[in-house]
């Protein structure tokens, strides 16, 4: 159904007429209605996607064992004696926060000491999942805090910031190239059907500073030269807003970006006249975005090049960027690999689904394909920072 009541009704409401990134913020994250929002999100085999901490529990230690050297980092160059966070920004159904504390708990170098999680969800309902998830270490009396960004006191917070497909989940703007110029993608309703159709805005004046921007700084053009009547793309446009949040908010930190990423030259080439945003639903992708809003996922990939720029434009420094596969087996996948072999005798089934879920997070043509942007702010300009991932 692409037409459903409650969304029908805010856009009337609004003119009959909404802007792209409006629909998809409504679509996701509506409180009583949005996929995210209302927390009917199901992540997971045997929900609607995976990700990758919804496999298993390995990528949480991989990552795990990450963050605890960052952590060990942090420590040693005295770069903060106080007290040390790990935020995780969108958390999902929590499995990542869970397998990480799993990780920490089992670490031979009391790395849970001292650390505080905060997890910022703007999702009430898939708060109360993640809460769900999360009630043993709670019981345990491990500090875990939901809270917005702006809600962490002072702007001198030292830790780990980490986004896994959080990123390709904020509303974007879609820009549109008709009749020999850009325009902004808007979604309407056919007063007949009461059915949404793609529409035209002009381009806001935000828009257009933001575009200039980029194409001046990494020498591309938008739409590209030749493009075609209906050419379209996507813009980030919360990216830079998102990003300096953060920033501000850090003292001493590293921060973890993973998600699905191209180059700006494919991104923004001829040959992707659609863009790059795909609805999830039962594991089954979509390009129909209009279909089913608030009961499917909409996501959309990152550009490489405006990402690191927005980042560095803040005086944020990339400290490199990898596959997430790449990663995966620089921080110990093989040997993990190895490992299961030794369950084969005791419980095959569960050795070959462990096996499989691991394979899954190095696939190249989908998790392993993943980027992984590690970036830094320290007070300590000469202070070094090493990550295993990046070897
Ligand atoms: C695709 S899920 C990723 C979940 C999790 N990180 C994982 O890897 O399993 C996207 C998550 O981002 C959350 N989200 C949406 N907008 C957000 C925002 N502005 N800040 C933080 N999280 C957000 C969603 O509610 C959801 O929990």
């Amino acid at each position: 159904m692409n037409n459903p009541d409650w969304l029908i009704k805010k856009i009337i409401k609004m003119g009959g007429t909404i802007s792209f990134y409006d629909y998809m913020n409504f679509a996701l994250n509506d409180p009583s209605n949005g996929y995210y929002g209302s927390g009917k999100a199901e992540l997971g085999a045997q929900g609607d996607f995976v990700t990758s901490p919804s496999l298993s529990d390995d990528f949480a230690f991989f990552v795990g064992k990450q963050i605890e050297e960052w952590l060990i980092q942090l420590k040693s160059n005295h770069l903060c004696d106080q007290k040390l966070f790990v935020i995780d920004f969108g958390a999902g159904d929590g499995s990542f926060i869970s397998g990480l504390i799993k990780y920490l708990f089992e670490s031979s170098n009391n790395s849970l000491e001292g650390v505080s999680f905060v997890i910022i969800e703007p999702n009430k309902g898939m708060i109360e999942k993640q809460k769900i998830k999360l009630q043993e270490f709670l019981g345990l009396g491990i500090d875990i805090l939901w809270k917005g960004l702006e809600e962490i006191e002072g702007n001198n917070i030292n830790g780990i910031f980490i986004a896994n497909e959080v990123l390709d989940a904020l509303p974007v703007e879609r820009l549109t190239f008709s009749k020999g110029k850009l325009c902004r993608q808007a979604v309407s309703i056919d007063k007949k059907s009461s059915r949404l159709f793609f529409d035209e805005l002009p381009i806001t004046s935000e828009l257009e500073k933001s575009i200039k921007l980029a194409e001046i700084k990494l020498g591309i053009t938008i739409p590209p030269g030749d493009a075609l009547e209906g050419w379209t793309t996507e813009w980030h446009i919360d990216n830079s807003k998102w990003l300096k949040g953060i920033y501000e908010k850090i003292n001493n930190g590293i921060l973890l970006i993973i998600d699905y990423a191209k180059e700006a030259r494919n991104y923004y080439g001829l040959r992707n006249s659609n863009g790059t945003i795909i609805s999830y639903k039962n594991q089954k992708t979509s390009n129909n975005i209009l279909e089913s809003p608030g009961d499917s996922d909409l996501t959309s990939h990152i550009c490489i090049e405006t990402l690191i720029n927005d980042a560095e434009i803040l005086g944020f420094k990339n400290l490199g960027t990898t596959k997430q596969g790449e990663a995966l087996l620089a921080l110990g996948l093989a040997e993990r690999l190895y490992e299961i072999q030794k369950d084969f005798k005791t419980d095959l089934s569960k050795a070959l689904a462990r096996r499989e879920a691991l394979l899954r997070l190095v696939d190249p043509i989908c998790l392993g394909n993943f980027k992984w942007f590690v970036f830094h702010k320290l007070k300590e300009k000469k202070s070094n920072i090493t990550s295993t991932c990046l070897s």
